[in-house]
């Protein structure tokens, strides 16, 4: 099983970066596929706490190659301060592989990102601000600078006076802001050419190299399959394919070499930013997830909105993915509830739907058909095998899986690299 794609189920922070971290030496490459630093991936290795927002968690396995393929947006002064941040703690960065096709994020990407938002009012996404959507809006509009630009300065002035040209109207015009001037961005841009340049290379070669050569690939996703811009709850979602099919457009590799798609999924939901979320809990039931979870933004600190499980979302993240194996994540988090509710399907409007409502506005309306479930009260991190769980435990893992449709292969019990149940091996 040399290729395997790891992503989001829901509406992200399901625990991919824990989940890839755990495959662990056996795994050759790890490429990251989509997004940027708006993602924040947490893995706790012997206790320490790693928070990764651009680099594959790959890269705290020693041997393991990591990759930021050209389906990323790249911050590179980001990038630069999360290496040294990681080489500071002992952790071998020189390894990384960069695409010189991936998109450059620049100051008035965030710029941009930041008053748009503004001028959205009570319309706003609740974008992390890091300038995600306007970076991808500019490779879309065929005004982005990309990696491989920093190493030709004549084109990089060339495509910046271009790309600037444009955002200075907008900013000026619209936003009431100041002009930003071409050689602020290149002087600025000169310096990351010079410490990007040995990382740099044909990534989309290497990986299909790899491949050839029997080694094993994991496409660790970034966000996830409600935060998808075509299959998320648009237009309130990032603006990446973050379902399996980006790994393919997002790394240059072809849809048959992918033996393996594994989906995260939280044993209950959560949500950072706006838009719909139909079993979401205000009240204290809300609090007591959020802080039993440690549900806050690994990015921006945001206190993440929390509710139960929804089947009817995972059955969706099953089907738009094509997922192999659920590894369901923090079932130590519900431990000591009498019961718990699970949404098995929707009621729009009087009319029971028990997939994903075609349209925006029937999902808006939907409210939560819920089934409770008997809870437990045994401590489980201790957890590692499936008879090491309480009945009523393992009882909801069978449940959802039925409910889900495709098998789950890992139950976590725990932040730590160990705390989790392998039913079925990943590789
Ligand atoms: P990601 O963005 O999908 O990688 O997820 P985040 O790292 O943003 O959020 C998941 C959080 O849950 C992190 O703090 C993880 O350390 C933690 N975590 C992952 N799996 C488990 C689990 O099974 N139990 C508990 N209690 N925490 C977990
Ligand atoms: P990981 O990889 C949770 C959300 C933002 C906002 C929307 C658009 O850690 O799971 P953006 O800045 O991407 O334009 O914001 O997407 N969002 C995330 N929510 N986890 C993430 O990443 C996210 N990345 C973006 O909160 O609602
Ligand atoms: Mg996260």
């Amino acid at each position: 099983m040399p290729a395997i794609v790891i992503v989001g189920a829901q509406w992200g922070d399901e625990g991919k970066g824990k989940a890839t971290d755990q495959l662990g030496e056996s795994v050759d490459y790890c490429v990251r596929y989509q997004g940027g630093n708006n993602a924040g991936h947490t893995i706790v290795v012997d206790g320490e706490k790693y928070a990764l927002h651009l680099l594959p968690s790959g890269i705290l396995t020693p041997g393991c190659i990591p990759v930021i393929g050209n389906g990323v947006v790249i911050d590179a002064g980001v990038l630069l301060d999360e290496m040294k941040a990681l080489a500071d703690r002992g952790v071998d960065t020189s390894r990384l592989l960069i695409s010189a096709n991936a998109h450059l994020i620049s100051s008035y990407h965030s710029t941009i990102d930041k008053v748009s938002e503004r001028f959205l009012g009570k319309n706003k996404i609740g974008t992390t601000g890091r300038g995600i959507g306007p970076a991808y809006a500019d490779k879309i509009s065929r005004l982005g600078i990309r990696v491989g630009d920093l190493f030709d300065e004549k084109i990089l002035r060339q495509k910046l006076e271009g790309a600037l040209d444009q955002k200075n109207h907008l900013l000026v015009k619209v936003y009431n802001r100041r002009a930003i001037g071409v050689d602020d961005i290149l002087i600025e841009f000169k310096g990351y050419a010079e410490a990007l340049r040995p990382y740099v290379c044909d990534t989309s070669r290497v990986v299909n190299a790899a491949l050839d050569a029997g080694q094993t690939v994991v496409f660790e996703g970034a966000q996830a399959t409600l935060l998808d811009v075509d299959h998320g709850t648009y237009p309130f979602v990032t603006s990446s394919s973050a379902t399996a099919g980006g790994a393919c457009t997002g790394s240059g590799i072809p849809p048959n070499r992918i033996d393996r798609v594994v989906a995260v999924l939280k044993a209950y939901t959560t949500r950072v930013g706006e838009g719909p979320f139909p079993t979401e809990q205000h009240d204290a039931v809300g609090e007591r997830l959020r802080e039993t979870g440690g549900e806050f933004g690994t990015t921006t600190g945001r206190p993440r909105r929390c509710g139960w499980f929804d089947a009817v979302i995972g059955r969706y993240a099953a089907r738009v993915n094509g997922v192999t194996d659920f590894v369901l994540t923090k079932l130590d988090v519900l431990t000591g509830l009498e019961r718990v509710p699970v949404c098995v399907a929707y009621d729009v409007d009087g009319v029971r739907h028990d997939e994903m409502p075609m349209t925006q506005t029937d999902f808006h309306h939907a409210t939560p058909v819920y089934e409770q479930l008997p809870g437990w009260s045994e401590d489980i991190r201790g957890a590692r095998e499936l008879a090491d769980l309480p009945a009523n435990a393992r009882a909801y893992v069978r449940t959802l899986e039925d409910m889900v449709g495709r098998r789950i292969s890992v139950v976590g019990v725990g932040p730590g690299r160990d705390e989790s149940v392998v039913l079925h091996d990943l590789l």
